[in-house]
Protein backbone atom coordinates (compact mmCIF):
# COMPACT_ATOMS: atom_id res chain seq x y z
CA UNK A 1 0.00 0.00 0.00
CA UNK A 2 0.91 3.77 -0.67
CA UNK A 3 2.02 5.45 2.22
CA UNK A 4 1.12 9.42 2.56
CA UNK A 5 4.72 9.95 2.67
CA UNK A 6 4.74 8.60 -0.35
CA UNK A 7 1.92 10.69 -1.89
CA UNK A 8 3.09 13.96 -0.53
CA UNK A 9 6.66 13.29 -2.29
CA UNK A 10 5.81 15.83 -5.17
CA UNK A 11 3.82 18.27 -2.78
CA UNK A 12 6.17 18.57 0.46
CA UNK A 13 6.56 22.08 0.05
CA UNK A 14 3.01 23.04 -0.78
CA UNK A 15 1.67 21.19 2.31
CA UNK A 16 3.86 22.93 4.52
CA UNK A 17 3.40 26.33 3.21
CA UNK A 18 -0.42 25.56 3.43
CA UNK A 19 -0.43 24.59 6.69
CA UNK A 20 0.79 28.08 7.98
CA UNK A 21 -1.62 29.58 4.95
CA UNK A 22 -4.58 27.94 6.86
CA UNK A 23 -3.54 28.43 10.37
CA UNK A 24 -3.72 32.42 9.14
CA UNK A 25 -6.81 31.93 7.79
CA UNK A 26 -9.00 31.17 10.84
CA UNK A 27 -7.06 33.76 13.29
CA UNK A 28 -9.59 35.65 15.42
CA UNK A 29 -9.87 38.53 17.86
CA UNK A 30 -12.41 37.25 19.98
CA UNK A 31 -10.66 34.53 22.64
CA UNK A 32 -13.42 32.05 22.80
CA UNK A 33 -13.10 31.40 18.89
CA UNK A 34 -9.23 31.83 19.33
CA UNK A 35 -9.04 28.98 21.55
CA UNK A 36 -11.23 27.05 19.76
CA UNK A 37 -9.86 27.21 15.96
CA UNK A 38 -6.45 26.55 18.06
CA UNK A 39 -7.88 23.30 19.49
CA UNK A 40 -8.94 22.53 15.47
CA UNK A 41 -5.52 22.96 14.20
CA UNK A 42 -3.47 20.68 16.49
CA UNK A 43 -5.79 17.89 15.65
CA UNK A 44 -5.87 18.31 11.99
CA UNK A 45 -7.29 15.27 9.49
CA UNK A 46 -5.69 13.31 6.66
CA UNK A 47 -5.65 16.68 4.71
CA UNK A 48 -6.81 14.61 1.89
CA UNK A 49 -8.75 17.54 0.03
CA UNK A 50 -5.62 20.02 -0.02
CA UNK A 51 -3.40 17.17 -1.73
CA UNK A 52 -6.28 16.86 -4.28
CA UNK A 53 -6.03 20.41 -4.90
CA UNK A 54 -2.31 21.10 -5.21
CA UNK A 55 -1.70 17.25 -7.54
CA UNK A 56 -4.39 18.19 -9.73
CA UNK A 57 -2.86 21.90 -9.95
CA UNK A 58 0.71 20.20 -10.56
CA UNK A 59 -1.02 18.45 -13.74
CA UNK A 60 -1.28 21.35 -15.34
CA UNK A 61 0.98 23.99 -14.59
CA UNK A 62 3.18 25.51 -11.20
CA UNK A 63 1.65 25.91 -7.82
CA UNK A 64 1.25 29.27 -7.28
CA UNK A 65 -1.22 31.75 -4.99
CA UNK A 66 -4.26 30.65 -6.47
CA UNK A 67 -4.01 26.53 -5.31
CA UNK A 68 -3.22 28.10 -1.76
CA UNK A 69 -6.49 30.26 -1.45
CA UNK A 70 -8.10 26.78 -3.17
CA UNK A 71 -6.52 24.55 -0.76
CA UNK A 72 -7.12 26.44 2.18
CA UNK A 73 -10.51 27.99 1.26
CA UNK A 74 -11.85 23.75 0.54
CA UNK A 75 -10.05 23.07 3.99
CA UNK A 76 -11.87 25.51 5.84
CA UNK A 77 -15.33 24.55 4.37
CA UNK A 78 -14.63 20.93 5.10
CA UNK A 79 -13.69 21.90 8.84
CA UNK A 80 -16.92 23.62 9.23
CA UNK A 81 -19.35 20.86 7.58
CA UNK A 82 -17.56 18.50 10.34
CA UNK A 83 -18.03 20.62 13.34
CA UNK A 84 -21.76 20.90 11.66
CA UNK A 85 -22.23 17.72 11.30
CA UNK A 86 -20.98 16.29 14.66
CA UNK A 87 -23.85 18.03 15.41
CA UNK A 88 -26.53 16.91 13.93
CA UNK A 89 -25.09 13.25 14.94
CA UNK A 90 -24.72 13.43 18.21
CA UNK A 91 -21.09 12.72 17.42
CA UNK A 92 -19.03 13.00 20.42
CA UNK A 93 -15.24 11.80 18.57
CA UNK A 94 -13.97 13.31 15.81
CA UNK A 95 -9.84 13.17 14.78
CA UNK A 96 -9.54 10.79 17.82
CA UNK A 97 -10.86 13.21 20.21
CA UNK A 98 -13.68 15.03 21.44
CA UNK A 99 -15.69 17.20 19.00
CA UNK A 100 -16.26 20.57 19.70
CA UNK A 101 -20.23 20.25 20.84
CA UNK A 102 -18.37 17.94 22.79
CA UNK A 103 -16.39 19.96 24.82
CA UNK A 104 -18.49 23.46 23.94
CA UNK A 105 -22.22 22.24 23.23
CA UNK A 106 -24.18 22.69 20.11
CA UNK A 107 -24.83 26.36 20.04
CA UNK A 108 -21.00 27.26 20.11
CA UNK A 109 -20.47 24.14 17.74
CA UNK A 110 -22.70 25.84 14.96
CA UNK A 111 -21.41 29.46 15.42
CA UNK A 112 -17.95 28.18 15.34
CA UNK A 113 -19.05 26.12 11.93
CA UNK A 114 -20.84 29.53 10.31
CA UNK A 115 -17.63 31.56 11.40
CA UNK A 116 -15.41 28.86 9.37
CA UNK A 117 -17.35 29.38 6.76
CA UNK A 118 -17.17 32.22 6.60
CA UNK A 119 -13.74 32.69 6.61
CA UNK A 120 -13.49 30.53 3.70
CA UNK A 121 -15.84 32.42 1.83
CA UNK A 122 -14.28 35.90 2.34
CA UNK A 123 -11.04 34.72 1.42
CA UNK A 124 -12.34 33.94 -2.27
CA UNK A 125 -13.71 37.43 -2.05
CA UNK A 126 -10.34 39.43 -0.99
CA UNK A 127 -8.28 37.42 -3.50
CA UNK A 128 -10.95 38.51 -6.27
CA UNK A 129 -11.13 34.58 -7.29
CA UNK A 130 -14.45 34.23 -8.12
CA UNK A 131 -14.06 31.43 -9.97
CA UNK A 132 -13.16 29.89 -7.06
CA UNK A 133 -16.29 31.30 -5.25
CA UNK A 134 -18.52 30.12 -7.77
CA UNK A 135 -16.91 26.70 -7.72
CA UNK A 136 -16.77 25.86 -4.28
CA UNK A 137 -20.08 27.81 -3.12
CA UNK A 138 -21.86 25.61 -5.62
CA UNK A 139 -20.41 22.76 -3.40
CA UNK A 140 -21.70 24.02 -0.60
CA UNK A 141 -25.17 24.57 -1.71
CA UNK A 142 -25.33 20.67 -2.53
CA UNK A 143 -23.53 19.68 0.88
CA UNK A 144 -26.32 21.43 2.20
CA UNK A 145 -29.06 19.75 0.09
CA UNK A 146 -27.42 16.33 0.23
CA UNK A 147 -27.43 16.21 4.35
CA UNK A 148 -31.29 17.03 4.26
CA UNK A 149 -32.35 14.65 1.64
CA UNK A 150 -30.35 12.13 4.12
CA UNK A 151 -32.46 13.39 6.69
CA UNK A 152 -35.66 13.14 5.24
CA UNK A 153 -34.70 9.50 3.58
CA UNK A 154 -33.79 8.50 7.22
CA UNK A 155 -37.34 9.55 8.32
CA UNK A 156 -39.12 7.58 5.86
CA UNK A 157 -36.51 4.43 5.91
CA UNK A 158 -37.30 4.09 2.02
CA UNK A 159 -33.91 4.92 0.14
CA UNK A 160 -32.85 3.25 -2.58
CA UNK A 161 -29.48 2.37 -4.33
CA UNK A 162 -30.21 5.18 -6.76
CA UNK A 163 -30.89 7.74 -4.03
CA UNK A 164 -27.76 6.84 -1.96
CA UNK A 165 -25.87 7.51 -4.97
CA UNK A 166 -27.66 11.16 -5.02
CA UNK A 167 -26.82 11.77 -1.40
CA UNK A 168 -23.35 10.54 -1.39
CA UNK A 169 -23.00 12.74 -4.54
CA UNK A 170 -23.80 15.50 -3.21
CA UNK A 171 -23.02 15.71 0.38
CA UNK A 172 -19.40 14.32 0.03
CA UNK A 173 -18.02 13.86 -3.50
CA UNK A 174 -19.26 17.47 -4.60
CA UNK A 175 -16.54 18.88 -2.34
CA UNK A 176 -13.72 16.28 -4.08
CA UNK A 177 -15.04 16.81 -7.32
CA UNK A 178 -14.33 21.01 -6.36
CA UNK A 179 -11.08 20.22 -5.33
CA UNK A 180 -10.01 18.98 -8.14
CA UNK A 181 -11.81 21.30 -10.65
CA UNK A 182 -10.51 24.70 -8.56
CA UNK A 183 -6.98 23.00 -8.24
CA UNK A 184 -7.07 22.45 -11.99
CA UNK A 185 -8.45 25.79 -12.92
CA UNK A 186 -6.10 26.92 -10.47
CA UNK A 187 -3.32 26.18 -12.54
CA UNK A 188 -4.88 27.50 -15.92
CA UNK A 189 -6.17 24.60 -17.77
CA UNK A 190 -9.04 25.10 -20.46
CA UNK A 191 -12.75 24.53 -19.80
CA UNK A 192 -12.51 20.92 -21.17
CA UNK A 193 -9.92 19.88 -18.81
CA UNK A 194 -11.12 21.75 -16.20
CA UNK A 195 -14.91 19.44 -16.51
CA UNK A 196 -13.16 16.26 -16.86
CA UNK A 197 -11.04 17.05 -13.65
CA UNK A 198 -14.85 17.66 -11.99
CA UNK A 199 -15.85 14.45 -12.68
CA UNK A 200 -12.86 12.49 -11.64
CA UNK A 201 -13.43 14.01 -8.42
CA UNK A 202 -17.07 13.16 -8.19
CA UNK A 203 -15.90 9.42 -8.75
CA UNK A 204 -13.14 9.44 -6.42
CA UNK A 205 -15.94 11.21 -3.90
CA UNK A 206 -18.19 8.89 -4.12
CA UNK A 207 -15.58 5.92 -3.66
CA UNK A 208 -14.60 8.00 -0.55
CA UNK A 209 -18.28 8.03 0.86
CA UNK A 210 -18.76 4.10 0.64
CA UNK A 211 -15.04 3.45 2.09
CA UNK A 212 -16.27 6.10 4.75
CA UNK A 213 -19.72 4.10 5.51
CA UNK A 214 -17.65 1.10 5.72
CA UNK A 215 -15.87 2.02 8.14
CA UNK A 216 -19.02 2.28 10.20
CA UNK A 217 -19.56 -1.56 10.23
CA UNK A 218 -15.91 -2.00 11.66
CA UNK A 219 -15.36 -1.68 15.30
CA UNK A 220 -11.58 -0.65 14.70
CA UNK A 221 -11.08 2.48 17.49
CA UNK A 222 -8.05 3.56 15.31
CA UNK A 223 -10.16 5.59 12.70
CA UNK A 224 -11.02 8.55 15.76
CA UNK A 225 -14.28 8.51 15.12
CA UNK A 226 -17.37 6.64 16.66
CA UNK A 227 -18.64 3.40 14.58
CA UNK A 228 -21.69 1.99 14.43
CA UNK A 229 -23.39 5.34 14.55
CA UNK A 230 -25.20 5.31 11.14
CA UNK A 231 -28.01 2.72 12.19
CA UNK A 232 -28.59 4.13 15.54
CA UNK A 233 -29.67 7.19 13.63
CA UNK A 234 -31.06 5.78 10.76
CA UNK A 235 -28.83 6.48 7.94
CA UNK A 236 -29.20 3.15 5.56
CA UNK A 237 -25.54 2.73 3.47
CA UNK A 238 -25.08 0.92 0.63
CA UNK A 239 -24.38 -1.93 2.23
CA UNK A 240 -27.86 -2.30 4.29
CA UNK A 241 -29.51 -1.40 1.47
CA UNK A 242 -28.09 -3.75 -0.83
CA UNK A 243 -28.91 -6.38 1.84
CA UNK A 244 -32.45 -5.58 2.38
CA UNK A 245 -33.05 -5.37 -1.74
CA UNK A 246 -32.12 -8.98 -1.76
CA UNK A 247 -33.95 -10.29 1.50
CA UNK A 248 -37.00 -11.88 1.98
CA UNK A 249 -39.99 -9.75 2.33
CA UNK A 250 -39.97 -11.30 6.37
CA UNK A 251 -36.98 -10.47 6.79
CA UNK A 252 -36.79 -6.72 5.08
CA UNK A 253 -39.84 -6.29 7.49
CA UNK A 254 -37.76 -7.66 10.37
CA UNK A 255 -34.68 -5.13 10.08
CA UNK A 256 -36.75 -2.09 9.05
CA UNK A 257 -38.53 -2.85 11.83
CA UNK A 258 -35.62 -3.01 14.18
CA UNK A 259 -34.04 0.16 12.20
CA UNK A 260 -37.21 1.91 12.76
CA UNK A 261 -37.71 1.41 16.09
CA UNK A 262 -34.64 -0.49 18.35
CA UNK A 263 -31.90 1.51 16.77
CA UNK A 264 -30.89 2.40 20.29
CA UNK A 265 -30.70 -1.31 21.40
CA UNK A 266 -27.02 -2.51 20.81
CA UNK A 267 -28.42 -6.34 20.67
CA UNK A 268 -30.76 -5.86 18.00
CA UNK A 269 -28.38 -3.25 16.13
CA UNK A 270 -26.06 -6.09 16.16
CA UNK A 271 -28.73 -8.51 14.22
CA UNK A 272 -28.84 -5.65 11.67
CA UNK A 273 -24.97 -5.74 11.38
CA UNK A 274 -25.02 -9.93 11.06
CA UNK A 275 -27.91 -9.68 8.66
CA UNK A 276 -25.70 -7.31 6.15
CA UNK A 277 -22.21 -9.59 6.97
CA UNK A 278 -24.04 -12.47 5.80
CA UNK A 279 -26.20 -11.20 3.27
CA UNK A 280 -22.52 -9.59 1.48
CA UNK A 281 -23.46 -5.88 1.99
CA UNK A 282 -20.49 -5.27 2.69
CA UNK A 283 -18.87 -6.96 -0.13
CA UNK A 284 -21.17 -5.90 -2.67
CA UNK A 285 -20.46 -2.01 -1.39
CA UNK A 286 -16.83 -2.48 -1.98
CA UNK A 287 -17.27 -3.89 -5.34
CA UNK A 288 -18.79 -0.50 -6.41
CA UNK A 289 -16.53 1.66 -5.09
CA UNK A 290 -13.93 -0.23 -6.72
CA UNK A 291 -16.05 0.36 -9.96
CA UNK A 292 -16.10 3.90 -8.98
CA UNK A 293 -12.20 3.75 -8.65
CA UNK A 294 -11.63 2.92 -11.94
CA UNK A 295 -13.96 4.86 -13.80
CA UNK A 296 -11.65 8.27 -12.12
CA UNK A 297 -8.38 6.50 -12.89
CA UNK A 298 -9.30 5.79 -16.42
CA UNK A 299 -10.23 9.62 -16.73
CA UNK A 300 -6.38 10.45 -16.69
CA UNK A 301 -5.40 7.93 -18.67
CA UNK A 302 -4.70 10.64 -21.80
CA UNK A 303 -2.68 13.04 -19.51
CA UNK A 304 1.13 12.57 -19.60
CA UNK A 305 2.60 10.66 -17.03
CA UNK A 306 4.38 12.86 -14.84
CA UNK A 307 5.42 11.89 -10.52
CA UNK A 308 2.50 14.58 -9.38
CA UNK A 309 -0.19 12.06 -11.59
CA UNK A 310 1.53 9.13 -10.48
CA UNK A 311 0.73 10.40 -6.59
CA UNK A 312 -2.63 11.53 -7.95
CA UNK A 313 -2.97 7.62 -8.57
CA UNK A 314 -1.38 6.88 -5.59
CA UNK A 315 -4.21 9.09 -3.76
CA UNK A 316 -7.05 7.74 -5.35
CA UNK A 317 -5.81 4.15 -4.37
CA UNK A 318 -5.39 5.41 -0.49
CA UNK A 319 -8.72 6.74 -0.83
CA UNK A 320 -10.19 2.93 -0.96
CA UNK A 321 -7.66 1.59 1.30
CA UNK A 322 -6.59 4.26 3.99
CA UNK A 323 -7.43 2.58 7.93
CA UNK A 324 -9.25 5.98 9.27
C1 LIG B 1 -14.81 13.00 6.82
O1 LIG B 1 -13.83 13.40 5.91
C2 LIG B 1 -16.15 13.42 6.36
C3 LIG B 1 -16.65 12.70 5.20
C4 LIG B 1 -16.91 13.31 4.09
C5 LIG B 1 -16.89 11.27 5.30
P1 LIG B 1 -12.30 13.04 6.13
O2 LIG B 1 -12.19 11.57 6.40
O3 LIG B 1 -11.49 13.57 5.01
O4 LIG B 1 -11.96 13.82 7.47
P2 LIG B 1 -10.57 14.33 8.06
O5 LIG B 1 -10.41 15.74 7.63
O6 LIG B 1 -9.46 13.46 7.58
O7 LIG B 1 -10.76 14.23 9.55
C1 LIG C 1 -20.20 13.00 5.95
O1 LIG C 1 -21.16 12.35 6.60
C2 LIG C 1 -20.06 14.38 6.48
C3 LIG C 1 -20.26 15.44 5.48
C4 LIG C 1 -20.23 15.25 4.21
C5 LIG C 1 -20.50 16.77 6.00
P1 LIG C 1 -20.88 11.36 7.79
O2 LIG C 1 -21.71 11.75 8.95
O3 LIG C 1 -21.02 9.95 7.31
O4 LIG C 1 -19.36 11.63 8.13
P2 LIG C 1 -18.55 11.15 9.39
O5 LIG C 1 -18.55 9.66 9.31
O6 LIG C 1 -19.26 11.68 10.59
O7 LIG C 1 -17.18 11.73 9.23
MG1 LIG D 1 -21.21 12.14 10.91
MG1 LIG E 1 -19.95 8.32 8.41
Amino acid sequence: MTSVTQIQAPILQEMQRFEEHFKGSMKSNTPLLDKITHYIIKRKGKQMRPMFVFLTAKLFGEVKEPSYTAASLIELLHTATLVHDDVVDDAYRRRGFFSINALWKNKIAVLVGDYLLSRGLLMSVETGSFELLRIVSNAVREMSEGELLQIEKARKLDITEDVYFEIIRRKTASLIAACCEAGAASAGCTKEEQERLRIFGEKVGIAFQIKDDLFDYGSDENIGKPTGIDIKERKMTLPLIYALNNASSAQKRKMVNIVKNHNENPKKVQEVVDFVITSSGLKYAAERMMQYTNEALALLDPLPDSPSKQSLVALVHYTIERKK
